[in-house]
């Protein structure tokens, strides 16, 4: 069930939203929901070029309702893995199956967040959450009411008749989000969602996309290059080996919910940050002996 409790989000008939439910529900937690299985992907290089390898027989399990980061050196393969659970790109071997369906094409049962998320500008922010439910059946004053209700939730309510070009990078980034989580997928996939942000907006919307998902638990396959935010948000984190990607270590982030900001301070968290740091440098070391 998606649970709206905030007491700032106006109420939405129930009946209008999805009938499944999200990952984070009691039957399905704990159970894989993505698994990647060998998952390889090659890129064809143009003309002379060879092709590249991105990702090298990945194995990852991903529980329903589970928070994981990827962690990894700079193009490794963390993107290319996103788009393969996205469906918008085709494995070349191995598979990728979510709720044990084989992943073929995009649906709307995953929303992806990119680094840039891309408003149409044309559009006021309002309109640019509404496209999330275009095509639906919901009428235009539901469509309306629904798109409030998600920028209710991200603190944009005020900004709803504004354009993208009005709103700062951390706003857009909220509308983004917004936009993704009107979907109501099950899965979120978010690429550096915050990746081209301030450190200090970086660090607030982080702990405004806890608080959201801690109310609907959708699975998160969420692309960081910063320690600190995957081991603030995350259960697990999987470090990635340089290309082509595999995972190299997966890390049980054993830290209380909720984590309080100050969290970021305690000895374990620490320690995670060590560990982590550790392992991403041995791979940078690693690649600057095997030329490529
Ligand atoms: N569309 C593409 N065509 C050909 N090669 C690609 C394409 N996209 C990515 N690659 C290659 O695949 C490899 C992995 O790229 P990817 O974008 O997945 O890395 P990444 O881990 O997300 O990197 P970063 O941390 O810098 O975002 C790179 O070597 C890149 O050159
Ligand atoms: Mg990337």
């Amino acid at each position: 069930m998606v649970h709206h409790t905030t007491e700032s989000a106006k109420p939405v008939d129930p009946a209008l939203r999805r009938a499944s439910s999200p990952g984070g529900d009691d039957a399905d937690a704990g159970r894989p929901f993505i698994v990647l299985e060998a998952a390889t992907v090659e890129y064809p290089g143009r003309g002379a070029q060879a092709p590249t390898r991105a990702l090298d027989a990945v194995d990852l399990e991903v529980q329903a309702g589970e928070f994981v980061s990827l962690v990894g050196p700079s193009g490794c393969g963390k993107t290319t893995l996103l788009m393969a659970v996205a469906g918008l790109l085709e494995l070349t071997d191995g598979s990728v199956r979510i709720g044990g369906r084989q992943v073929v094409a995009p649906g709307p049962d995953r929303a992806v967040v990119f680094q840039e998320f891309a408003l149409l500008p044309w559009r006021t922010v309002r309109r640019n959450v509404e496209f999330a439910f275009e095509g639906g059946e919901l009428t235009r004053r539901q469509r309306r009411d629904r798109a409030d209700e998600f920028l209710e939730l991200v603190g944009l309510r005020d900004f709803a008749d504004h354009y993208p070009a009005q709103l700062s990078g951390g706003m857009r980034q909220r509308v983004g989000i917004a936009r993704a989580l009107a979907i109501e997928p099950e899965t979120l996939l978010m690429d550096e969602p915050f990746g081209a942000l301030d450190a200090q907006t970086k660090v607030v919307l982080g702990e405004e996309l806890l608080r959201l998902w801690e109310r609907d638990r959708q699975t998160v396959l969420f692309v960081t290059h910063d320690i600190d935010e995957a081991i603030f948000l995350s259960d697990r984190i999987a470090v990635m080996s340089r290309r082509p990607a595999s995972v190299r270590c997966l890390i049980d982030i054993d830290l209380p919910r909720p984590r309080p900001h100050d969290i970021k301070t305690a000895p374990e968290f620490n320690e995670y940050r060590q560990q982590i740091w550790n392992l991403l440098h041995d791979e940078a070391a690693e690649a600057s002996r095997e030329p490529n």
